[in-house]
């Protein structure tokens, strides 16, 4: 059976999902703990699997039990995939628990996914097919599983993605190097296909990157202290007017401090779109 979706630009990084990796093996830590023997998914790795052995190592250092599968449409870098996994196992790496198939949206694999990472796959694809995926992947994941898809820039200094549970409400997470932001809604080009289109006036993630500029624009008294503490205070203004997440493990200052801030999809779904809850 052909894999369902596009075979399409293969562009990525080592490192460029840091941030994203990052936030799965905290917030999403105790729904991965929950499952025996957690499958995880990384749907389109690209032409190189570097991200999927990066997303391989961090999950098995926080759940040893789970196992990662690098699921691509084009057949030619499946291959590349598991030669340099045969190479990496020839010269002792042992790597228990991965492997690489051909696959698309039908999440070919012996049992449900607990976690799917789709990172840079959807950009290339029309708004509706975008819309398309989120509920065909939602409906292949286990009880209790999640679906991670997002956008970053080439080296993984901005990104923005949704986390979209098998049932129920999902969320929107917003990660920056503060380091390198001129301003909040620097990140709007890295918005998931979903809201690409959307961020015009009128539309709830337009006024939510328009309220975070001003509120940052508000807070340059603190970038004496630098840009964290400028962020920081940024979100708690903007958490007074948008339904920011404010406790662990998925919102708070502690993730604040990080240069993430995560608040319910639902505020900024467009009115009347297709969307999930
Ligand atoms: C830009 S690369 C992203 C690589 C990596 N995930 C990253 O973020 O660096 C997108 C990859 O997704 C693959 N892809 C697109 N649609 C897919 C689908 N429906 N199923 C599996 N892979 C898909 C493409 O062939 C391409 O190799």
């Amino acid at each position: 059976m052909r894999p369902e979706g596009e075979i399409t630009r293969g562009t990525t990084n080592p490192s460029r999902l840091r941030k994203p990796d990052r936030w799965i093996t905290q917030a999403l830590l105790p729904a991965l703990r929950a499952a025996e023997r957690p499958l995880v998914i990384d749907l389109g790795f690209g032409a190189s699997p570097v991200t999927t052995l990066e997303l391989y190592r961090v999950i098995r250092a926080v759940v040893p039990a789970a196992e990662v599968i690098g699921l691509e449409i084009d057949p030619e870098r499946v291959s590349a995939a598991r030669r340099r996994l045969a190479a990496l196992r020839a010269a002792g790496a042992g790597l228990p628990g991965l492997d690489f198939a051909l696959g698309g949206f039908e999440l070919p694999a012996p049992r449900r996914p607990a976690l799917v990472r789709a990172f840079n796959v959807l950009r290339q694809y029309p708004q509706e097919g975008a819309w398309a995926a989120w509920a065909r992947l939602r409906a292949g994941l286990a009880d209790g599983g999640v679906l991670v898809e997002g956008t970053c820039d080439e080296i993984g200094r901005r990104a923005v993605w949704v986390s979209l549970p098998a049932r129920g409400p999902g969320l929107i997470t917003f990660s920056t190097r503060l380091a390198s932001l001129h301003r909040p809604s620097d990140l709007a080009e890295r918005l998931p296909k979903a809201l690409i289109h959307r961020n015009v006036p009128g539309e709830p993630v337009h006024a939510f990157l328009r309220d975070f500029d001003r509120a940052w624009d508000a807070a340059a008294p603190y970038s004496a202290f630098g840009a964290r503490q400028r962020w920081l205070a940024a979100v708690a203004s903007l958490a007074e007017a948008w339904p920011v997440l404010r406790y662990p493990p998925r919102g708070g200052p502690r993730r604040w401090r990080l240069g993430e801030v995560s608040l319910p999809w639902a505020a900024l779904a467009p009115p009347g779109s297709t969307s999930p809850d």
